[in-house]
């Protein structure tokens, strides 16, 4: 049942999570109100869709500099249209055919964007340029649910754990891309966060983990390393996600702190996918 206000309509993508928001016109300058609702329906529904229209670079950096400030990439190999806050994974060469090189592997296992930095990742907003007939979907889990259907006895040995997440660790080694230069590694050294964090404006409590976390503090490596597995598994339910196949031309927002995401593979050799991408900066989990 869709969530009418005379401002926008909020149209429940699961039971769970996600919305699709209609009445909204991102071509245009928003008005207080409108980004009001627009951000309380962010709060509550963690994941928003919006139907595919025309949306040119400079209107998606100016829609996410109303969340916040809009994070400039360490790898700026991926900077797109003159915005270095915008960020482009594409697998087409410069005539447009498809090279057969994913972009970024990385984006395929679970995870939660920017939680390799101290100030992390806020809403992630993503507009679809080119989409595959089939495969390059991005999935959604809610990481409220995760922690709420941990039994006690979980929750009590995860409570007070800090994970540390490496960007090196889970794009390099873990999916053999590129290695960060030098001077990326420089910038941005491991960091630790809470495994149990509270969402800063909604007051609950999500796990936050992901592919980033590489180990836990004061906890052997291999013992840190295997309960981050298990618990980056256990965090992902089936009716507590949400799994969107795109439209070319969509745009989709959802708050890293509070889902983790990831995109699903697509013959890279036949087939384009072109996303570009806007991380707002939150701040440090707590
Ligand atoms: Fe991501």
């Amino acid at each position: 049942m869709a969530a009418v206000t005379d401002l926008l309509s909020a149209r429940p993508l699961t039971r769970h999570l996600g919305a699709e928001i209609s009445g909204v016109d991102l071509s245009a300058e928003m008005g207080d109100r409108v980004f009001r609702a627009v951000y309380e329906a962010f709060l509550r529904y963690q994941v928003l869709l919006f139907a595919p229209q025309d949306l040119p670079p400079a209107r998606q950096v100016a829609f996410a500099r109303r969340f916040g400030e809009v994070q400039v990439h360490v790898m700026n190999q991926y900077h797109a249209d003159g915005y270095p806050e915008l960020y482009r994974l594409s697998n087409l060469d410069a005539s447009g055919k498809p090279t057969g090189h994913h972009p970024d592997k990385g984006t395929l296992a679970w995870h939660t964007d920017g939680s390799w930095q101290r100030v992390t990742g806020q809403a992630t907003i993503i507009y679809g340029e080119v989409m595959p007939q089939s495969g390059g979907e991005t999935h959604f889990c809610d990481m409220y649910g995760a922690y709420e259907r941990l039994d006690p006895s979980w929750k009590a040995r995860i409570a007070g754990l800090r994970a540390v997440h490496n960007l090196d660790f889970s794009r390099t080694r873990r999916h053999g891309e590129d290695p960060l230069t030098e001077a990326q590694r420089l910038a941005k050294p491991p960091v630790d966060h809470p495994i149990v964090r509270t969402h800063p404006e909604t007051g609950r409590k999500c796990l936050y983990l992901g592919d980033h976390a590489e180990y836990i503090l004061g906890m052997p490596y291999d013992e840190g390393r295997a309960l981050i597995e298990e618990l980056n598994a256990l965090a992902v339910h089936p009716d507590l996600t949400y799994e969107h196949r795109w439209q070319p031309r969509e745009l989709l927002v959802w708050d890293n702190r509070c889902v983790m995401h990831r995109a699903t593979p697509y013959d890279a050799a036949t087939q384009g996918r072109v996303i570009r991408r806007c991380t707002v900066l939150g701040e440090i989990p707590a």
